[in-house]
């Protein structure tokens, strides 16, 4: 893997490295304060659909939206506004703004905690992309989706869906509703595995949580050397380790809230990928593989996604009635700390020439990257692909009259079905599964994926026994909820 900002050019036996055109941009490094971006394909992969393949069933975990600080953070920006503001100081160079600066929220009752616009369109434009992208919904019909609870995962659904319906004339007809979000129980501890937020279901995840200790070591190793630079352009005010790091939150929050970049200019490069890495080792460390509950957590939602692809789109029609018919394109919303479980569960972004993450030096050739998955929006997709061959570029597709052609059908009518495949994309870049990519577009046959999922099930381990809940009433090792018929008042519907 190379940096993003490189492209590398083989030209006859010599190899030229090219700087590419892109500046850095700190709002791709700003770990789970970046609002969406699409990943860059790290292992030269296409995210295009391979050809010769449609997409007939996938899975979406995915993060909330861009949204307002939590009110603990927002009372970091109010202190750093009052420390710029009761003091009087000269500022110059790039700090020259900060005598004029306002923290972003003037609706104080209704910003801290929720969407914010940006948010909102992040969630619109994917419901777009995916219809586009899937063709899955055909018009008129309607589309569930499941949310955790809490009121900015609930909104990201909302305005999915929105984006997802939007088609037709139905925005002046609210009653002819199409869209519903079934509300899942959100950081209760009696639904064990069977929600998008598991991991407040089992008591024993903590334990191994190390993130935060973790991270804040590795930041008090870089923060006093940023104060020390930027104070040089004060005098008579005096810049601290922890105002650095409310100083850097606030390049991502502020580009989502209100556009203004100011704080991203202030730090240099390698000031940013210090940053960056002190996220990752929180996620890491906290949620992600180096968390040795991690893969437990994450695991039930993998083998519930996986048992509905071997099933196909139809198997919930196999069971008899009372149950819950999941549409081919499942989507989960739900927050930050609940996609590196996934990852986990699956064995990705933790290969053992970078993994375990060092707590005090960066690889910068490391999979694991916060920025690339928890960014706002971020998710995680499982996609089924059934593949035919493809037709040669120099074969004529051929039509017989009054039968729909299909993309395999050559001249001799060899339609050779190459057969189904898993692939995995974040944040819309396709990552292999390791020891799993010989179908197109480096995506891992059906079968094989079910070895893979074998294998991992042991590593995760079982949910119940691992979060120490054997004897616990009603405890589930299982993600039960995408084919069960919830409580009508769990189910809210989006008049559109
Ligand atoms: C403002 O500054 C004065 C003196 O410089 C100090 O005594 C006071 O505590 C400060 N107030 C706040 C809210 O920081
Ligand atoms: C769509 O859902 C609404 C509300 O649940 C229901 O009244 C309507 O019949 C459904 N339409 C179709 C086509 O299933
Ligand atoms: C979690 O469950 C235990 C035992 O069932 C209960 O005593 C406790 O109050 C619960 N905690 C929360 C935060 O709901
Ligand atoms: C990640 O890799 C480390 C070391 O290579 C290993 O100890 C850990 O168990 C792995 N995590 C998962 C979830 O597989
Ligand atoms: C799935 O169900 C639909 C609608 O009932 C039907 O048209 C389709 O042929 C079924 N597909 C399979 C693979 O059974
Ligand atoms: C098409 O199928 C027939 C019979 O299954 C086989 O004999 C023939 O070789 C195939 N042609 C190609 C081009 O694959």
């Amino acid at each position: 893997m190379f940096p993003a900002s490189f492209k590398w050019l083989f030209v006859s036996s010599f190899v030229v490295r090219v700087v590419s055109q892109t500046p850095f941009d700190p709002l791709q490094h700003s770990g789970p304060a970046s609002p969406y971006f699409d990943a860059p394909s790290r292992e030269g992969i296409s995210s295009n659909t391979p050809s010769g393949c449609t997409v007939d069933q996938a899975a979406y975990i995915l993060r909330h939206g861009s949204r307002y600080p939590e009110p603990g953070s927002f009372q970091g920006w109010q202190t750093l506004f009052t420390k710029f503001q009761n003091a009087t100081y000269t500022a110059r160079g790039p700090l020259r703004f900060i005598p004029s600066w306002t923290p972003p929220i003037d609706d104080e009752p209704h910003q801290p905690l929720f969407l914010s616009s940006t948010g909102a369109k992040e969630a619109f434009e994917l419901g777009v992309e995916l219809r586009n992208l899937y063709g899955f919904t055909k018009g008129g019909d309607n589309f569930t989706v499941w949310a955790a609870a809490q009121q900015r995962v609930f909104d990201t659904a909302s305005y999915f869906l929105r984006g997802y319906l939007s088609q037709g004339n139905y925005l002046n007809n609210p009653q002819l509703n199409r869209g519903s979000i079934i509300s899942l129980p959100d950081s209760v501890n009696d639904t064990f595995a069977n929600s998008l937020t598991p991991s407040s279901s089992c008591p024993t995840y903590n334990a191994g949580n190390t993130g935060s200790i973790t991270s804040d070591l590795f930041r008090s190793t870089y923060q006093d050397g940023i104060a020390r630079r930027l104070n040089k352009f004060l005098v008579g005010l005096t810049l601290t380790a922890s105002d650095i790091g409310i100083m850097q939150d606030l390049c991502g929050f502020s580009a989502e809230i209100n556009g203004d970049t100011r704080f991203c200019d202030i730090f240099e490069e390698e000031e940013w990928l210090d940053y960056e890495y002190a996220h990752d080792l929180n996620y890491y460390y906290g949620s992600g593989p180096g968390n040795p509950l991690s893969a437990t957590t994450g695991f039930p939602w993998v083998q519930e996604i996986a048992r509905l692809f071997v099933g196909g789109p139809n198997i919930s029609q196999v069971d008899k009635s009372g149950n819950l018919i999941p549409p081919p394109l499942i989507m989960g919303f739900t927050h930050d700390n609940n996609l590196p479980p996934v990852l986990s569960a699956l064995g990705l972004w933790n290969t053992s020439a970078t993994s375990p993450l060092s707590l005090t030096t960066p690889n910068s050739r490391r999979s694991f990257r916060s920025s690339y998955v928890v960014a706002f929006r971020g998710y995680i997709a499982l996609e089924k692909l059934t593949c035919e061959r493809e037709l040669l570029s120099d074969e004529p597709a051929v039509h017989t009259s009054n039968v729909l052609g299909s993309l395999g059908s050559g001249n001799d009518h060899n339609e050779t079905q190459l057969g189904s495949f898993v692939r995995v994309r974040v944040d819309k870049a396709p990552v292999t599964i390791p020891g799993c990519n010989s179908g197109p577009g480096s995506s891992c046959p059906i079968d094989d994926f079910m070895t893979h999922l074998e294998r991992r099930g042991v590593i995760a381990g079982d949910f119940v026994e691992r979060c120490g809940l054997q004897g616990v009433k009603d405890a589930t090792s299982l993600v039960t909820f995408l084919t069960t018929q919830p409580p009508p008042n769990s189910i809210q519907l989006v008049g559109i």
